[in-house]
């Protein structure tokens, strides 16, 4: 396999997110693995667009999350339920949009250029959520529905059950 990174930047965002996902399909084809899945997630988008911080926090227990793959400077390793933007979106099962995070009451800081970022959780096929995609931009009001609705479809993804065999 031969897979170039993609960039996207300046392109629209419906165009920008369906070659990433081509791409992200194409190389994760037949791959059920959530490690491996959400490796090569955050590294198609963090690289596509240029963001400051793409990856994931996933559950650990019943209401804490752990640093998982991401791309990006240092994460900060443990987030509870209810806490930061990552926590709100764990505990309401629903994604956040934070146009500006020094407005966001509990924002955690773990890189001080992070200006605005989008939380999406991520549902197991139980329904349950396993995991949240947490993607920061050094720009504020980087993040709108139309991100809301793609990043959903992507985690999507893990929602599917397991494949047999
Ligand atoms: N800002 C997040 C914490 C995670 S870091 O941005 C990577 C939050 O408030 O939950």
């Amino acid at each position: 396999m031969s897979e170039t990174q993609l960039v996207v930047s300046g392109i629209a965002k419906p165009d920008a997110y369906r070659s990433l996902k081509e791409q992200f399909d194409a190389v994760c084809e037949g791959i059920d693995d959530p490690i491996a899945l959400m490796s090569t997630m955050a590294c198609i988008l963090h690289y596509g667009f240029g963001h400051l911080w793409t990856g994931f926090y996933r559950r650990s227990g019943p209401t804490k999350l752990v640093v998982g793959p991401y791309q990006g400077t240092l994460g900060c390793m443990e987030i509870e339920f209810g806490r930061g933007v990552c926590g709100t979106a764990a505990a309401n099962k629903k994604t956040v949009i934070v146009p500006d995070v020094r407005l966001f009451p509990g924002h955690i800081a773990c890189d001080a250029r992070s200006l605005s970022e989008i939380v999406v959780p991520v549902f197991d096929h139980h329904g349950d959520v396993m995991a949240v995609l947490d993607i920061d931009s050094d720009a504020t009001d980087t993040f709108d529905d139309e991100d809301k609705r793609q990043l959903e479809q992507w985690v999507a993804r893990f929602a599917q059950p397991p494949k047999r065999g």
